[in-house]
Parts: C-alpha cells; structure tokens; sequence
C-alpha cells in the first residue's frame, strides 16, 4: 500500500497542484541519508502487504511542503475564549524558500476554522485540502512571489484534539476554569495552523489574551511577576519542533524551588507540589554535570488537574506534569527526572520523524536511571532499571513483531494508538548494553559528546548510526558489533544475551510471595517495614494470574491495598482486582477511572475489563467518564472498549 499522503491531491484557488505530494520527491539530503547501509528494509520487505521500507527523513506524518519552505519563526497572538471553548487570533509564520518554484505552500491542520491569510497585508488565494482521519486537513496558501511570511487568521475547535478546556469543577480549586494544550505528537496542528513536523525547528513569540483572574504560562520564558492584566507576552528564543509549543492558562501560583528551578500550580497543590519535587535542582545540576550545559535558561514544572492524559510532558522550560504523582514520599519522581533529561535528548536532540521516537524516549529513560542513581543512590537505580526491564518484557510478550521495532513503520497509522513501552525500555536496554561494553565513562563522553554535536537538530535513526559509525564503533572496534547494533535498532524482540537488570531488593521478595502463595507464611506476617514503592510494585505485579477470594481479602486486609494513595500501587493492586474479578475493590475501581486521566493506568484497566468479560462495566464507566477526560484519552480508550473511535 502506497502512504496515503502521496495520493492527497490539492485544488488550489481552482487548480490542481502537486504542492501536497512532495513525500513522492524525498530531497537529496533525505535520499543521502536513506542510504545508509542498514538492512531497515530487509526486515520490513519480509513482512506480507508492505512493499518498501519507510524513507529516512521522511516524516510521514505531516502534509507540510518543508522541503519547499521552512518556516523560521512563529508570532501567535490568541484569545482565550472560555465559554465558546475556543482559541482564536492569529498566527505569522515567517519561513525561508529552500528553492524558487513558488509552489503553494502546504500547512498542517487540524478541525481549525482558517478565516482568512495574508502576506504582505494583503489576502492571498487559500483552500482546505481533503481531510485525512490520523493526519487532519492540509492547508494550500497560493504565495506571491516576493512574499517571506503569511499571516492566518484561524480558530480552534471546541473538541480540538491538542487542547482540553476543564470546566472548574475539573481543578482543584474549583473555581476558575483551565485550559492546557498536549501537541506531541501531531496535534499542535489542532491549535495553530503550521509545519507540524519534528524535522522543522522554529523559534516563537506570543500574545496570549485571557480572562483577567487567570494566568497563562507556556513552553517560553514565563515571568512569574508579569501583572495579571490578562495579557501575557512570551518569547521562545531557541529553535525548537511544533510538537514542543506548550500553553497552559488557570489560577496557577508559582513557587521557586532553587535558584532555576520553580513550580507553577494551583495555589492548594503550591506547596505539596514544591516539597515533593523539591530535588529537581539537585538532577539539573547532576546532569548538567554529566552530559554538558543546560541549554534552556530555566527549568519549572507546571501541575496540571488529573485529566492529563500523561504522566509529564517536556514542554521546553516547562514540564507539564500529572499532579497524580505526588504520593509524598517522592517515590515517583523518577517521572521529573524523565522530563528534565528530555532537556538533553528529545529538546535539544531531537528526533525528526515519528518513526525516530526512541531517540528521544529510549535516551530519556537511559538517562533518567542515570540521574536518579546520581540523586538516590544504587539501590534506587537498580530498582528503576529492573522494574523498566519488567514493563519490556510484558510489552514484548504482548506485540505484535513489527511493533517490538525501534525504528518503527508508522505509515499509514496513528501515533497515538501505536504507544508502547518499545521505545522507551527496549531503547534504554541497547544504551545500557553499549555503556556495558565500552565502559561507562567512555559511553558518559560519548553522549556528552553526542548532545553536544547535534545539538539544535532533528535527526533520523540513521544520522545516529552514522553517527555511531565515526565515534563508538571506530573506538571500540573491538568491542562493539555493527550487526548486532542495528539489529537492536531495526529488528523485533530483543538480541540474545542482552543485559538482564536486576534488584536485590526485589529478588529478595520472590521466597517471600512464593512463601505467602504456597501458604506458608501469612499476610499479616510479612515484613514489609520499609518498602518502597517500587517493591510493593515489583511485589503485587509478580503475583499469578489468578489469586482466591480469601488471598485477595488476605493481601488487602493485610495492606489496605484498595485505600492505597500511591496511584502505582493503586494501579498495580486495580489490575490484579480485576482480573480476579475481586468485587471489594470495585467502587475503588471506579472513583480511579473517573478521577484520573493518565492513558498509562486507563488504558491497561480498561482493557483489562474488556478482556475479562466486563466490558459492559467498562463501558458504563468510560460512558460517565469522559466528559472529564482529555480528547485522546477519549479516543484511546474507545478503541480499547469498542474496537473503534467516537465519532
Ligand atoms: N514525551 C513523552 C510523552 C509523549 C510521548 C506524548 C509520545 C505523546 C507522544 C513524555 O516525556 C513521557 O514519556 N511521559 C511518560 C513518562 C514516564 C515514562 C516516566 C508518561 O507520561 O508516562
Ligand atoms: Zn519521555
């Protein structure tokens, strides 16, 4: 099957233009670099229906024409309008021609109303292409010839797929509303007309116009000072992909934490939020250390209700983080450690095309091990890294092969419905195996290195291996095998004889469950003073598929499993209640699915009841549900319990 992209024709001001199918022309840097010698499409070639392998470089997932023109520069001046539910303004992209065709141009977009464009200040020739279900509607602007930027007068959908509007009752204070964007992975599209591809870098500035009580802040320089006088200005000054553009606006406070480091929240999480993640100085300065400067001025979190559909998300300068793992004792924070080194890999180092996703995910959880064993110790890395290799493991048991890929063939689909653990732990697993192999100092100068000579840059899987051909593989030549490396890249599963990670404080809990399960110990006896969160995790996710009745009242008597307020012990607790179909927890069951929104537990709980027989129950609850849920928390689990998405 031929990419749908190549078949989008585009009527433009009442001709038919090729401006749309420039993914049948890749550029000669892109064929340069779809040369390397790696044997991608041998695997690919074998499998039935597919006849070519992904081009590098190629991002199949935007319309964009960004071998024609590359837009430099973003000014965003938008109006936050809570009660139609709908952002509206206007966006000036100026760009540079890479040659002198004077095609149309071809924008991304998504369910936006584009009332009208201009260059120069005077209207030009625009119309919407045919809309495609994962990618959105192309947008064709006819260009003057002399013309260096265009001005698009636009607004969002209410149900725009990058933006959630929370009614009050949705906060935590309950009183003014919220609103925040998610961009990555293509829906930046859905609020602002542009070149949504990670291969494209532009720089921004932006006026944002909201109700006076309420405080915007975005991925740019936020000034915690600005008056709230309901406009707010921001500027971006380093060059970064769409799917970084970040805007959040509520009754949001700010708290410093160190001397870059701060947290924006509402003002009843303030505090809370402040103390729990009050080491995230201390992994700023431990990584800066190790894998060279901070490129970014400052570093804050930004707490958002718990409709979030994820865990944290790197925004530049401003993670987004999921107030759902702030349990207290900072047993979670492993999730800021993730979303600081994106710093580093994926914000600086980027990859530029969804099929190059594990170079930033599988560096981000390679060095997010590696800082919270500079912050915590061993014990805490041994624990990290164990746990990460159990998540590969189940991913890999359930996956079909082409999904187990690092590089993986995203043509044709939906990022959002092909999100696994692959990229992320298999990933970190090939970083782990080479730092094993030439050393660690070594591999710590190799990535300092690395980040360093990339920096600024979105780069394919194979700019990596080239990359790898000149440094590791030329220095360690006798360490390293090439075959093996793009086997880890390029095929399924896992190589044979790849690093097993393991925690003493975890093996030493396999006697004791087995003891507990055999009947031979009780509940009530274990001595479980002193366990962390990760251990109650690698604990509860060991036991069998199926547990009595009377052990499952025994382990909840015993720990409260059901009332537990760490949402991962919650979590791991819920899957075991439902697949035992363990009734007490039920009513628990409920209140997490309608009060969280982080796809990580919905999806696997939901699934999980579909593929237990209670779909039904699922159903009823996902029904009530998702008015407070985040659009793609909607369509991810819709699949999951229907097999299709809401209309
Ligand atoms: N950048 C990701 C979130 C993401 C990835 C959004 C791909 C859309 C497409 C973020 O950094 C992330 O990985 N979050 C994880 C953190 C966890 C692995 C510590 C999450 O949300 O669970
Ligand atoms: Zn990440």
């Amino acid at each position: 099957m031929l990419p749908r992209l190549l078949c989008t024709s585009l009527i433009v001001g009442g001709l038919a233009v090729a401006g749309g199918c420039s993914k049948s022309e890749p550029s000669k840097a892109e064929l340069d670099s779809a040369s390397a010698p790696i044997k991608a499409s041998a695997v690919i070639e074998k499998k039935p229906g597919v006849e070519k392998a992904p081009q590098s470089g190629v991002d199949y997932h935007s319309f964009a024409n960004s071998n024609d023109y590359q837009v430099q520069h973003l000014d965003l001046d938008l109006t936050v309008d809570f009660s139609r539910k709908v952002l509206e303004g206007e966006a000036k992209l100026d760009f540079k021609r890479l040659n002198d065709k004077n095609l149309p141009m071809v924008l991304d977009t998504r369910e936006l109303e584009v009332v009208s464009v201009s260059a120069n200040g005077a209207p030009v020739k625009f119309s919407m292409g045919e809309k495609d279900s994962h990618l959105g509607t192309p947008l064709n602007i006819e260009l003057p010839e002399d013309a260096d930027s265009i001005t698009i007068r636009y607004r969002t959908a209410p149900g725009a797929s990058g933006v959630q509007w929370l009614e009050p009752q949705q906060t935590a204070g309950k009183k003014h509303p919220f609103l925040f964007t998610q961009a990555q992975a293509i829906h930046a599209r859905s609020f602002i007309p542009l070149q949504d591809s990670p291969k494209v870098r532009i720089t921004y500035n932006a006026t944002v116009r909201t109700p006076k009580e309420l405080r915007a802040v975005m991925s740019a320089n936020n000034d915690p000072q600005a008056a709230k006088d309901g406009v707010y200005e921001f500027e971006m000054p380093q060059r970064i992909p769409s799917y970084l553009i970040a805007l959040a606006v509520g009754d949001l406070k700010f708290k410093p934490m160190g001397e870059r480091t701060g947290v924006y929240a509402e003002p009843s999480m303030l505090e809370s939020a402040a103390a729990e993640f009050a080491d995230t100085e201390s992994m700023l300065e431990v990584t800066e250390k190790a894998y060279g400067p901070y490129h970014w001025d400052r570093y804050d979190l930004l707490i958002l209700p718990p409709s979030f559909p994820f865990g944290g998300m790197e925004n530049p300068r401003l993670s987004f983080i999921t107030p759902t793992v702030i349990a207290g004792d900072k047993s979670l924070v492993a999730l800021i450690a993730h979303e600081l080194a994106h710093s580093w890999s994926g914000n600086l180092v980027t990859n530029a095309s969804w099929r190059d996703l594990w170079l930033n995910e599988g560096f981000t959880t390679y060095l997010t091990n590696r800082i919270m064993q500079f912050v915590y110790g061993d014990e805490r890395y041994q624990m990290e890294m164990a746990l990460g290799y159990d998540d590969l493991q189940a991913d890999l048991a359930d996956k079909e092969p082409r999904d187990e890929i690092m590089a993986i063939d995203l043509r044709g689909r939906d990022p959002d419905e092909v999100f696994s653990n692959i990229p992320y732990e298999k990933g970190s697993l090939f970083l782990y195996e080479l730092e094993q192999k030439v050393g660690r100092e070594a591999f710590d100068r190799f990535l300092m290195e690395y980040f360093n000579h990339f920096s600024f840059q979105s780069i394919t899987t194979e700019d990596f291996v080239k990359y790898l051909d000149k440094t590791l593989l030329v220095e360690h030549a006798d360490k390293l095998d090439r075959e093996r490396i793009l086997e880890w890249i390029f095929d399924p599963g896992i190589p044979e004889g790849a690093p097993h990670p393991k925690s003493d404080a975890f093996t030493k809990l396999d006697p004791v469950r087995q003891q507990w399960l055999d009947g031979k110990l009780a509940a009530k006896d274990i001595d479980t003073k002193g366990w962390t969160f990760h251990q109650w995790k690698y604990f509860l996710d060991g036991m069998p598929e199926k547990l009595t009745e009377a052990q499952l009242k025994e382990l909840d008597g015993a720990f409260g499993l059901t009332e537990s307020r760490n949402n991962e012990v919650a979590f791991s607790w819920l899957m075991i209640a439902v697949r035992n179909d363990y009734e007490p927890a039920f009513e628990r069951l409920e209140n997490f699915l309608t009060s969280i929104g982080r796809n990580k537990f919905l999806r696997p709980l939901y699934r999980n009841m579909v593929e237990t027989g209670k779909k039904d129950v699922a159903a009823r609850i996902f029904e009530r549900a998702k008015v407070g849920y985040h659009p793609l928390t909607v369509k991810v689990n819709s699949l999951v319990i229907y097999g299709k998405k809401e209309s």
